[in-house]
């Protein structure tokens, strides 16, 4: 089979970068262009800020950038010089059309393909590395071989990525396994292999699993869609603590201890986010009604609509612990990003709890340390209609540190897991001083001493644990 020389992957994101990053630094004589659309993000890696946060993620990028890892807005220069193309563009639920909210919105593969058979000059290897619906490689093999030049042959293979958004450097560099689908024919098995010698470079072989084309696209789904049913399976649990007087870390626990279920994701939180857990549960959904598989797709379904519910139950049990009503009360919000290391905010659940939070006429002071205020203001607006920012700013502020944010607060409600939010990194005696009374906090993520903060003269309120304060009989809960 072939060596590769030259790689070139389209998409400079939270994925294309940083994997292609670690393949440049663990091949030092192949040669890694990635290429983006979008100028600023290319002038930001080729800076001293890259543009994302990841632990390890800058010396990687100074191990490699400009020995043999490049970054160019030259999407065609990155095309014709490649044996090997990474498609790695966003696949973001449709919002309108046919399927919209469900199906993946494929434009960004579509052109990114078309772009390929439009510029090569010589055979490649096309590799789907964005997570697509099963059978996603059939309809890139029908654009490459209408649109290329007489004599050029593509071979397309689906290697999804495993890596988790906080940990992409370490899961990159110790992967559990890596995925390499391709057609069972002989130039589908070699386009396979010569793949496969590129993650060689530093993962075992026998991590380095190959297997039928469509399995393969439908393996990373699956995969979102089983690890996100155990964030939705403990979270529906987390209720029932609520309501009895057991406690979910303990559950979790204990269920964790057996060897078939296993401790990891099996903790409980205000919900999950990011970008990808609901919209490839959703695009599961939407390929499972297009099967004609009704009953599947409403099983997969209810994942989604469990994490829903977990936010809107969380920000219930606020709003009924503050007496009812938020009416001008402060709340301070510590943590904007969907879970911690990551400055990353798509779907984090901070945005519903803050919009929720809007509609009961609360004051908002929002702390993370990772995300930009830009970001802040982009994900409370909806972009394009009107410019709501004004109004935004009216009840929402964003503090440069958690004491100001809490400072004069009625409630802290922790949304993200931030290591510096810990009882032990924080000094919340001095944000008790500060803050009005009765003094609340909710733990959303289940990271602090309920008891130590209680000896403060915190109110602690915890998810999947019984609710603490006193219980109004006009509850709505
Ligand atoms: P992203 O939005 O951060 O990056 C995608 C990049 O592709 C953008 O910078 C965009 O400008 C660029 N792009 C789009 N169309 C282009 C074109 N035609 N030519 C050149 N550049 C183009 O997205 P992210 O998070 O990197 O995700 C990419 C894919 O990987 C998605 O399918 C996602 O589901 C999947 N994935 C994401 C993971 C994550 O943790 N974020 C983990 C595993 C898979």
């Amino acid at each position: 089979h072939k060596k590769i020389n030259s790689i070139c992957c389209i998409g400079a994101g939270y994925v294309g970068g940083p994997t292609c990053a670690v393949i440049a630094a663990k091949n030092p004589h192949v040669k890694v262009t990635i290429v983006d659309l979008n100028a600023a993000r290319i002038a930001a890696w080729n800076s001293d800020k890259l543009p994302i946060y990841e632990p390890g993620l800058d010396e990687v990028v100074k191990t490699a950038r400009g020995r043999n890892l490049f970054f160019s807005t030259d999407v065609e220069g990155g095309i014709l010089d490649a044996d090997l193309i990474f498609v790695s563009v966003n696949t973001p639920t449709k919002i309108k059309g046919i399927g919209a909210g469900f199906a993946a919105d494929l434009g960004y593969v579509e052109s990114a393909t078309r772009k390929i058979a439009e510029v090569a000059k010589s055979d490649k290897i096309v590799v789907e590395k964005s997570t697509v619906p099963c059978r996603t490689a059939q309809s890139m093999r029908y654009i490459l071989e209408a649109n290329a030049k007489p004599d050029i042959k593509f071979d397309i293979l689906s290697n999804p990525e495993f890596l988790a958004e906080g940990t992409a450097i370490s899961d990159l560099f110790y992967p559990d396994r890596v995925l390499i689908g391709s057609l069972d024919t002989e130039s589908g098995r070699s386009a396979a292999a010569s793949l496969a010698d590129v993650y060689a470079g530093w993962v075992a072989r026998d991590q380095i699993i190959t297997m039928n084309l469509w399995s393969s696209e439908l393996s990373k789904l699956a995969a979102n869609a089983i690890l996100a049913q155990r964030i939705s399976s403990i979270n529906a649990l987390s209720a029932i603590c609520e309501a009895t007087g057991a406690d979910i870390d303990e559950v979790s626990y204990a269920c964790g201890l057996d060897s078939r279920i296993g401790p990891k994701f099996l903790k409980a939180s205000v919900g999950f986010g990011g970008s990808c857990f609901q919209k490839d549960i959703l695009n599961l959904v939407y390929l499972s009604e297009s099967l004609h598989l009704p009953e599947v797709a409403t099983y997969w379904k209810q994942v989604v609509e469990m994490n829903e519910y977990q936010k809107r139950r969380f920000t219930n049990r606020v709003i009924s612990c503050l007496f009812n009503t938020l009416t001008g009360k402060k709340i301070a919000v510590f943590g904007f990003a969907f879970k911690k290391d990551t400055g990353d905010t798509r779907e984090s659940p901070a945005i519903t709890l803050v919009n929720y939070f809007r509609e009961e006429k609360a004051y908002i002071s929002i702390y993370d340390p990772q995300v930009d205020e830009a970001q802040i203001w982009m994900d409370l607006t909806e972009p394009g209609v009107v410019d709501e920012t004004e109004a935004v700013k009216r009840q929402v502020s964003i503090a440069a540190d958690p004491y100001k944010a809490a400072a004069g607060a009625d409630a802290i409600v922790i949304c993200t897991e931030w290591n510096e939010f810990r009882d032990t990194a924080l000094d919340y005696q001095q944000i008790y001083k500060e803050m009005k009374k009765p003094a609340f906090i909710f733990d959303g993520r289940l990271i602090l001493d309920a008891k130590k903060l209680g000896r403060i003269g915190f109110k602690v309120e915890t998810i999947g644990r019984p609710r603490t304060t006193f219980v109004q009989t006009t509850d709505f809960e």
